[in-house]
């Protein structure tokens, strides 16, 4: 048993859920109207209402003193401070230095003159590539900028980039290509014209094979279609933290942009590594961005835990995760600009707390990062919804939404809306029998048919939802909106007493990928493997 489990705090939690979990979330509505008020937080243009959870003032009160345990503002201080929190990896995690503006200290400097000098970099380079200043080896203005790099170096530049689309360029459109399948990058070159192509090859470490591949390959088809050893220095930029492996790929040293360890790949977008934001909706917003998530990070410092939204999010995580075994966490946008944010938490939480062991090296005897997925709505009300409301897992999730569209069209944004608190309505008050048996009634159903519907037209409700509605979703509360998980998934590690920023569950498949890529080129059959892998190696060197 872990010292987490057996502690005063956890304990009385304990204590406490069964309490919660046999009071229907109606019924705590009814026996509160004021629930909305006490259970919800207000930041900037930012609503955060988690009232429709199981949740009584005792239930905070117990959740707050567990963060108080844990020491959770002393970790935030450690980590704001710039100390070496990720310990297996001894470095800093300061993510928030790349918006900060006061000084930011790591191994005795300032960092931040570096970061700002790192901006004003992007800022040249992407403002004479949008204006067409800067222009490719046929003295044509650029027209498209394809990203190549996965994982951090891909998932939050592609997640801002779609979320503020209606802020693009119409003369310069902007690509991602990720994966190693060379359908990305071949569907993705032949639209292009390697005259007006340019390209940014993003790695922080830049031995990653995927990206590494891809940007050979990018390469390959640019000298192949025109483009000249020397047009390469024109047409191809590095973001990274290796210097010495960009020159090695022929990238100089003067298109490269800097980033640094202390920045985990996850939390990079605020880095060069948002340079194709930059390309894609230019600097003023990708100032707007970091001032947002500056914001986020200030209320996160000094607001009371109780009224700080990191903070409360991340405890209703753990009230679900630990004490009503919610295995998979739901991420539902009712905005089509962030149909990629699932994808990018599922990175950042996934990656961060999906561990099985402490800072200290000890197993660990509690559930820690949920699943995450999720979809926009509407859509998911037509693929997934149905076990949401009638299944038989417990799925937590958080609904996101912007008051205002950026595209009145029509009616289209109230329906939207409509649908927004439908959902949350339904998961949460669900339909009971006698509601279900009155409406059956009530369309005249014949008594026999209405008994074998019944059971299947029983919604039981008590769903747990946490709603997140904004006014728009601009630049600036979009930084927030991101900044408020980055550290909701701060709060959670340090509830759980892990390392988030650490990922070294990543590294046996690609060890073994290495030796298999080796076999692989050998005629001779498989043999040195288990029966089944050595078995699909060879159907596939039998069919390649
Ligand atoms: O998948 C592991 C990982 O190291 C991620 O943490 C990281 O975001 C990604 O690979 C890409 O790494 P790099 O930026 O070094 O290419």
């Amino acid at each position: 048993m872990s010292t987490l489990t057996q502690s005063p705090a956890w304990l009385a939690l304990q204590a406490h859920q069964p309490i919660m979990a046999q009071q229907h979330l109606r019924e705590l509505f009814k026996q509160d109207s004021h629930r909305f008020n006490k259970f919800s937080l207000l930041f900037n243009d930012i609503l955060l209402d988690y009232a429709k959870q199981p949740v009584n003032e005792k239930t905070i009160n117990l959740l707050l003193a567990l963060a108080r345990q844990q020491r959770l503002e002393n970790s935030m201080s450690r980590m704001f401070s710039g100390e070496k929190i990720n310990n297996t990896e001894h470095r800093a995690a300061l993510h928030i230095a790349l918006r900060a503006e006061h000084a930011v200290i790591v191994d005795g400097v300032d960092v931040i003159p570096e970061v700002k000098q790192v901006l004003q970099q992007m800022a040249r380079f992407s403002d004479a590539v949008r204006n067409g200043e800067k222009k490719g080896y046929s003295e044509k203005a650029f027209t498209d900028v394809v990203n190549i790099g996965i994982g951090g170096s891909d998932l939050g530049p592609v997640m801002v980039t779609e979320a503020l689309k209606s802020y693009g360029s119409p003369h310069l459109s902007v690509h991602f290509v990720s994966n190693i399948d060379g359908a990305q990058l071949s569907e993705t070159l032949k639209q292009l014209d390697p005259a007006t192509t340019l390209f940014i090859i993003a790695s922080k470490t830049f031995t990653t094979q995927e990206t590494i591949t891809n940007a050979h390959s990018a390469r390959h088809w640019f000298l192949a279609h025109g483009g000249k050893e020397k047009d390469i220095a024109i047409h191809f930029v590095a973001v990274s933290t290796n210097q010495s492996a960009v020159e090695k790929f022929g990238i100089d040293a003067e298109n490269m942009f800097q980033f640094w360890d202390w920045v985990g790949g996850r939390y990079s977008l605020w880095s060069a590594i948002g340079l194709p934001i930059a390309m894609a909706v230019g600097m003023d917003n990708f100032y707007s961005l970091l001032a947002g998530a500056r914001e986020m990070d200030q209320h996160f410092m000094t607001a009371p835990l109780e009224k700080n939204l990191p903070v409360m999010l991340g405890l209703i995580g753990i009230w679900q995760i630990n004490f009503f075994s919610a295995t998979t966490h739901a991420i539902l946008p009712y905005d089509q600009y962030l149909h990629r944010f699932p994808a990018y938490l599922q990175q950042l939480e996934m990656e961060s707390n999906g561990k099985r062991i402490t800072r200290d090296g000890e197993v660990i005897d509690y559930s820690t990062s949920p699943v995450v997925w999720g979809e926009p709505g509407t859509n998911g009300q037509h693929a997934f919804y149905q076990l949401l409301h009638q299944g038989t897992q417990t799925v937590s999730a958080d609904f996101l939404a912007p008051c205002q569209s950026q595209h009145p069209i029509g009616n289209h944004h109230r329906l939207l809306l409509a649908n927004f608190f439908a959902q949350t309505e339904a998961m949460m008050r669900g339909k009971n029998q006698s509601e279900v048996r009155n409406e059956l009634i009530s369309q005249k159903i014949p008594e026999a048919s209405l008994e074998a519907l019944l059971p299947h037209k029983i919604f039981p409700g008590n769903h747990p939802t946490t709603s997140i509605l904004f006014k728009k979703l601009d630049p600036k509360t979009l930084g927030s909106l991101i900044a408020l998980y980055e550290h909701k998934v701060f709060v959670q590690s340090v509830i759980w007493d892990i390392n988030p920023f650490d990922q070294w569950g990543v590294e046996l498949g690609k060890q073994l990928a290495g030796k298999i890529l080796s076999e692989l080129d050998q005629t001779e059959s498989a043999n040195s493997h288990d029966a089944s892998t050595n078995g699909l190696m060879n159907y596939f060197k039998e069919n390649q």
